[in-house]
């Protein structure tokens, strides 16, 4: 069908607020102008989103129908994402084609072919896909970092879990755990009930604290710590909503936020981290004996690199320091208090399982102090802890 109109339009009436052009279609029915444009528009994002979520279908991947615009994502008000990947297998097979937003993601649930992904063939799956732009500093960090940037990166900050770096880390964790005995002591000595989450939140925040940036924040105990607050603030993802989604329906916007340093990090909170980051980097030159967090690590790093503009760098740059001291942080805290928490609870559901871990710590370790050999002995504990990460993954995907 071929569409013809006239320049000249037809009609013209106007009030005092609007003129409202109307259009004859074949000569035979009349549009106002902004009709016809919002169908233009509305028929160019619909072959937009037909096209974007026709990759999958193309190479003939099974996978769900996908909604316009949403792909899969509209599933995610009403299931949380493990539930909504393991219904996707269940029903398509090991591996499945989807679409967040506008954006084809592959599941793939096949270990052989993870195997390949991850081990055989890894050189040419380096990079993690650009889902979102992450802001310039955390654009800096290991997780968002591409090719010979991440290859740097990665050898560079891997050492943190040498097992000399974690036998340094041991009595900075020892600490925390005895603050965390007390705690436990006195609500059990009353006979108070206690929320398992935020005893171990406190505590895995006051271990990466000192770990991480060698601070004594003690979350256990002030749970207005500044740190904390600002800590709880990224975990809450309250503040990626409407960038994020903007990012899954038209990925082409990733280049652009990039390009227009936009970051969904609200700006306050990169501020304060950097802060705390600069008083350490401050107090470090002034004693720098310390040499057991990853903060000094990256610090003491004096690798020399050019960079893709032909800069010559030594070391690390500030905002490498900065996102990746964050990515410590992000990456340590939820996944690590989950852990604890859903151990606790298959605990108290496998008394059975308890009793056996209790006997090979009093065996093992009894009255000893907490060290990275005797720790390491623990093989019942290792396998329980193994169980507890296949039966609550801390995090999807
Ligand atoms: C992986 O990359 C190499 C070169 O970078 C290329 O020759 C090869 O075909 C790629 N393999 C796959 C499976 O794409
Ligand atoms: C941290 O230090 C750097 C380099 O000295 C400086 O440019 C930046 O403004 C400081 N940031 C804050 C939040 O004070």
């Amino acid at each position: 069908m071929k569409c013809e109109y006239h320049h000249k339009p037809s009609f013209l009436f106007s009030d005092r607020y609007q003129s409202v052009r109307i259009m004859e279609i074949l000569g035979l029915i009349s549009v106002p102008t902004w009709l016809f444009c919002l169908c233009l528009i509305l028929l160019s994002l619909y072959l937009y989103t037909a096209w974007c979520q026709s990759v999958w279908k193309r190479l003939g991947v099974p996978g769900p129908e996908p909604v316009p615009f949403l792909g899969i994502m509209n599933r995610l008000f009403k299931q949380n994402l493990n539930e909504v990947d393991m219904d996707l297998h269940k029903q398509y097979g090991r591996v499945v084609g989807v679409y967040q937003g506008n954006i084809p993601v592959l599941l793939v649930a096949d270990p052989e072919l993870i195997k390949q992904i991850t081990v055989k063939e890894f050189s040419n799956f380096t990079n993690r896909f650009d889902l979102i732009y992450p802001g310039e500093i955390m654009a800096n960090g290991v997780n968002a970092a591409h090719d010979d940037h991440w290859k740097f990166l990665r050898n560079t900050l891997s050492p943190t879990f040498s097992t000399g770096k974690l036998k340094n880390m041991m009595p900075l964790i020892q600490n925390n755990i005895n603050t965390m005995l007390e705690i436990i002591s006195e609500k059990s000595s009353k006979g108070e009930s206690m929320e398992m989450k935020r005893l171990f939140g406190g505590y895995t925040m006051d271990v990466i604290a000192s770990t991480a940036f060698g601070l004594e924040v003690n979350s256990l105990k002030n749970p207005d710590d500044p740190f904390v607050n600002h800590a709880k603030i990224f975990f809450s993802g309250s503040f990626t909503g409407p960038f994020l989604m903007l990012q899954f329906m038209f990925p082409r916007l990733t280049n652009l936020f990039r390009v227009l340093k936009i970051s969904f990090f609200p700006k306050s909170l990169l501020t304060f981290f950097e802060d705390v980051i600069n008083k350490t980097i401050q107090m470090r030159k002034e004693d720098p004996d310390t040499n057991k967090d990853f903060l000094q690590l990256m610090l003491n790093t004096d690798k020399e690199r050019t960079d893709s503009g032909g800069k010559h760098i030594k070391g690390l740059t500030r905002n490498e320091i900065y996102g990746n001291s964050l990515i410590f942080m992000v990456a340590g805290y939820d996944t690590t208090a989950n852990t604890l928490t859903f151990g606790s609870y298959c605990l108290a559901t496998n008394p059975d399982v308890q009793d056996k871990l209790i006997e090979e710590i009093d065996r093992e370790i009894a009255d000893k102090p907490l060290e990275y050999e005797n720790v390491m002995s623990l093989e019942y504990l290792d396998m329980f802890i193994s169980e507890v990460l296949r039966l609550w993954a801390p995090t999807p995907r």
